[in-house]
């Protein structure tokens, strides 16, 4: 790997820990106004917590503070909408557009096992063959599709897949024997989180994750439609990078969110 590769991989995976706090905040890019994302104000206190930004250019644009010290993921694939055939996915962002936004990284879906499988897996080595070119790492998402079942042998098949054909990380989800997946995976692997879980859930799963050998999280969902997107966003990364339990991370949660109500009694008193 060249210098330019790993030294953006080091501003997604933090050098001190080897491991990432991702904040995913793409949905909107085939979902439309996601709840939890619809005002992306809700995101702005987030982002200095996160080690990297999941994000898609149009959100970067027009709703992130471009002196932000997190890096970037850039999501570069897309077509289809939730109301059509997802697998239908192209690439449909440049690598000049990539670099013109100072992404430290580009992610595209793969759909192992779907409709247009091929497709995307071509894509997917299109685009590291030119990322390669300008040093840029690329993830590979491995996205399931409605009838895949997410187990090890079919999430080990294509994250497999994904770092053969050359991806830099792995983004899956957590199953059972989720060792079985990082063990036949050459590349690091992060988690998606997922569905909105109850937070004792949403942690155990990433504290699992961790144990079995991820080397992060690139979690949506279960922080920002959290009651407490700050608190959750703590509580991950006492998991991730100090290796907190999920009842640790919980307490972590609690105190965050019980400090942040008695703030706006605070403010609310003030008003008085
Ligand atoms: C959507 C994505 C999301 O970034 C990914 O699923 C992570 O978000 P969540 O934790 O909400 O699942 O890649 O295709």
């Amino acid at each position: 790997m060249d210098f330019g590769i790993k030294n953006r991989l080091s501003r997604i995976f933090s050098p001190k820990t080897g491991k990432t706090v991702m904040l995913a905040v793409d949905h909107g890019y085939f979902q439309g106004p996601t709840t939890g994302l619809r005002d992306m104000k809700n995101i702005t206190p987030l982002v200095p917590q996160a080690d990297c930004l999941f994000v898609t250019r149009g959100i970067l644009r027009t709703s992130i503070d471009p002196a932000t010290k997190t890096s970037v993921c850039l999501r570069v694939s897309g077509g289809p909408s939730i109301l059509g055939e997802l697998s239908n996915e192209d690439i449909i962002i440049s690598m000049e557009e990539a670099l013109r936004l100072n992404a430290s990284g580009v992610g595209m879906s793969i759909f192992v096992g779907a409709k247009n499988e091929e497709r995307t897996i071509s894509n997917l080595g299109r685009l590291v063959n030119e990322a390669q070119r300008y040093g840029m790492p690329v993830l590979a998402i491995t996205a399931v599709g409605k009838e895949m079942a997410r187990d090890a042998r079919y999430l080990g098949l294509a994250c497999r897949m994904a770092a053969e054909i050359g991806a830099n990380f792995v983004k899956t989800y957590y199953c059972e024997d989720f060792h079985k997946v990082v063990e036949g995976c050459p590349v690091p692997i992060v988690i998606a989180g997922g569905k909105k879980l109850p937070e004792m859930e949403a942690l155990r799963m990433t504290e699992d994750a961790i144990r079995a050998g991820a080397r992060g999280v690139d979690m949506g969902r279960n922080i920002f439609q959290s009651d407490s997107p700050a608190g959750m966003m703590k509580a991950v990364r006492a998991i991730v990078h100090k290796g907190a339990t999920a009842s640790e991370a919980l307490e972590l949660y609690q105190a965050s969110k019980k400090s942040a109500a008695a703030e706006s009694v605070d403010e609310s008193l003030e008003k008085v």
